[in-house]
């Protein structure tokens, strides 16, 4: 009943003249204005009760959220917000709610910081980490393994790098590669072997491909196979290039990772900043691509009424993929892409799908300025999973060795920003089972199980190789 009294007094303060201007606000300003004096400045206490506790009355869904904040509750004394706020502010507001949330369930909380020779326990399995190569790389971005036990690794400023079979990281980066523009976020990326390595000697790169003249850069990216002949790059043939009309200037959304199956090549393009890009099939930004893995189109990737689909489109509405693989326990492909702050995906890929960007998605601006009200469209799929706060997801890998027998076919995944390896299970496309299993040892830009079985890991920052092998 005291709650009650509340009500009336709030109200007219919004509904007069002067009610400032939402529609310029960040997330936290609004929260600051419209919800502190009930809720808290931490969202922690007051007569609203704490948010950020973990408990909720009203709901735990996001959509469950947004109707408290928009209906609010009468009887408790919560104001209703949707005259004052619209969809996307509201929407805004969850994620910043998610974001104090989770920042208050882990402090205090200390994952183990794993190092050399410590066993980490797991819900699973147990792993120690060994150093793979701890000195001499420069921003690496990928890896790949030879059959002779020889190792491939770019750096994104455009060199190949090998590690030589004895562990020995070789000084002179492989020569003959092509043009790489070391752009904003792109530069070198994938490196990966065709799975007839062993017969045809395939290496594939993807990378930022384009023209840097004076201060002007035209960038988007690109993919190539060649061989590798004494310490030289031979034999290159292009798989895949865009119309130059799609290169641009900006250093964001390059995307890039390779899936090969059953003599396809798989791939992303990020949307290289160019947000609606991402809807227009007749772009090449924003897209994952299929192609025979010589680089021709194939005949029956999915076709759309009325309009030409980019060469190999395979599914749109992407953002920016930096995480692809297939399970190799009914060949369904996945991708993780970053999505804006709170919008981090996990996406069961499928042929002539659109993934939404930006016309659905979990996040807001990273500033804190909303985008969308709207997480949900007909004819757009859901994300699996997303990551609210974003972990900055890069690197994927389903586990198909024989090391760690209980993490058989579970999904790894990488995050920069968030410093981790989380373990997804999945039973029929769903995540049943979400664990991390590494943190803070640096940004984790690329996460791979390696044919000895072992987990390999691409770190930047501090900027090493190092794999998970068994405790025992
Ligand atoms: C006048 C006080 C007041 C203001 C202002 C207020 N709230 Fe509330 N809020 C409440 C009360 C009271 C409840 C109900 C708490 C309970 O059930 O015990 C509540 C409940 C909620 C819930 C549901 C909590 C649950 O446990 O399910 C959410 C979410 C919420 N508020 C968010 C907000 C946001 C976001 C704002 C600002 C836009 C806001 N509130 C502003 C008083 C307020």
């Amino acid at each position: 009943m005291k709650r009650f009294l509340l009500l009336p007094l709030l109200l007219p303060a919004l509904s007069a003249q002067d009610k400032p201007d939402f529609s310029k606000m960040k997330a936290d300003q609004i929260f600051d204005q419209l919800c502190s004096s009930c809720h808290g400045k931490d969202l922690s206490a007051g007569v609203g009760g704490s948010l950020v506790d973990g408990e909720w009355k009203h709901g735990s869904s996001d959509d469950e959220l947004m109707k408290s904040i928009k209906e609010g509750n009468a009887q408790l004394g919560m104001t209703p917000f949707k005259t004052v706020l619209d969809d996307r502010q509201i929407r805004s507001l969850v994620i910043f709610i998610r974001e104090k949330e989770k920042q208050a369930k882990e402090r205090g909380v200390e994952f183990p910081k794993p190092e050399p020779g410590k066993v980490t326990k797991t819900q699973h399995e147990d792993y120690k980490i060994e150093m793979v190569v701890e000195d001499g790389l420069k921003n690496p971005w990928a890896i790949a393994f030879l059959p002779d036990g020889r190792k491939l690794v770019t750096e994104k400023a455009g060199r190949l790098r090998i590690i030589e079979a004895d562990g020995k990281l070789n000084p002179e980066p492989v020569k003959g590669i092509p043009t790489i523009i070391d752009h904003g976020q792109g530069g070198l990326m994938e490196v990966a072997t065709h799975p007839d390595y062993e017969k045809n000697g395939w290496i594939y790169l993807g990378f930022a491909d384009g023209k840097r003249e004076g201060r002007e850069v035209k960038t988007i990216t690109a993919y190539v196979r060649g061989k590798l002949k004494d310490g030289q790059w031979s034999d290159q043939e292009w798989i895949w290039k865009a119309d130059p009309k799609f290169y641009g200037g900006a250093g964001v959304h390059f995307g890039t990772r390779i899936v090969f199956d059953k003599g396809y090549i798989y791939f992303p393009v990020g949307e290289r900043g160019g947000w609606h890009d991402a809807q227009d099939v007749e772009n090449a930004k924003g897209k994952i691509y299929r192609l025979h893995d010589d680089g021709r189109v194939p005949e029956d990737n999915p076709k759309f009424e009325g309009k030409t689909p980019v060469p190999g489109l395979w599914s749109y509405g992407h953002r920016n993929p930096q995480g692809l693989d297939m399970d190799p326990r009914d060949g369904s492909l996945w991708d993780t892409e970053h999505g804006p702050r709170g919008g981090d995906e996990l996406n069961l890929i499928l042929p002539g799908h659109n993934y939404g960007w930006p016309v659905i998605t979990y996040g807001m601006n990273y500033d804190g300025t909303p985008i969308t009200g709207k997480t949900a469209e007909e004819g757009m799929d859901q994300p699996v999973t997303y990551w609210q706060p974003s972990i900055a997801a890069c690197g994927l890998s389903f586990y198909r060795g024989d090391k760690f027998p209980k993490w058989k076919n579970d999904l790894f995944a990488g995050a920069l920003a968030q410093q981790e390896i989380r373990r997804l299970r999945l039973v029929d496309h769903k995540v049943v089972e979400q664990e991390v299993v590494l943190k803070n040892i640096g940004r984790v830009r690329d996460v791979t199980d390696a044919p000895d079985g072992f987990i390999y890991v691409i770190l930047n920052g501090p900027d090493r190789v190092i794999r998970l092998v068994p405790s025992e």
